[in-house]
């Protein structure tokens, strides 16, 4: 398996990938927005494939904003289901969380299980200052400060317009 950043041809299979990892159409219809959208960032569009050159999985993260700070909001994250549980959702979350501190990102914030993201170092983010978009999410809402982190950076997190829509 490689783990690379998305590339133009790869979009179909992405598309379906999610569509059979997501039953409702919520998390596609969401994806091609943000692939749309002015806060995509192409190098946070990341999959994994196969040796045989098939995709097994896919996340991105795309521009939010922590007050005036900018942050990443990551997801959706899909893997197939036939290779799900044999590392491959990992793999995608540690090239996300690399390819961020490499550029210089502060923070990550996603909405998840709170029995997977906090082995890659996800706390609940109102523990680091930042403000849920949504109060319901609780402790799912998750923050991972990254190298340029610091405690200036609080307040109300803003994802990427398309999350909006939902
Ligand atoms: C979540 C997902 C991306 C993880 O990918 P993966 O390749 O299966 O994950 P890994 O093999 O790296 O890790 C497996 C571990 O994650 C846990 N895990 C997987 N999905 C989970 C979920 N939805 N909730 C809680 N834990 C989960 C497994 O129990 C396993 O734990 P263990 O290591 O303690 O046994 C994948 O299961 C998936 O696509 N799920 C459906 C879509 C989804 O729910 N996406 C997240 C919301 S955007």
């Amino acid at each position: 398996m490689i783990i690379r950043r998305e590339k133009p041809a790869d979009r179909p299979e992405i598309f379906a990938l999610i569509e059979q990892v997501f039953p409702e159409p919520v998390e596609a219809k969401l994806l091609r927005e943000l692939f749309a959208s002015r806060e995509y960032l192409p190098e946070l569009s990341i999959v994994a494939e196969s040796e045989s050159g098939e995709i097994l999985g896919h996340v991105i993260s795309t521009r939010g904003w922590v007050g005036e700070s900018p942050a990443l909001g990551l997801g959706p994250i899909g893997v197939l289901s036939a290779y799900q549980q044999q590392g491959v959702g990992s793999a995608l979350m540690q090239a996300s969380i690399d390819t961020a501190n490499a550029a210089g990102e502060p923070v990550v914030l996603l909405l998840g299980s709170t029995d997977y993201y906090p082995r890659f170092g996800f706390v609940p983010a109102d523990s680091v200052g930042i403000i849920s978009p949504d109060p319901s999410w609780g402790s799912h809402f998750m923050a991972l400060p990254l190298a340029g982190f610091h405690t200036g950076i609080r307040g109300h997190f803003k994802y990427a317009e398309p999350f909006n829509n939902l």
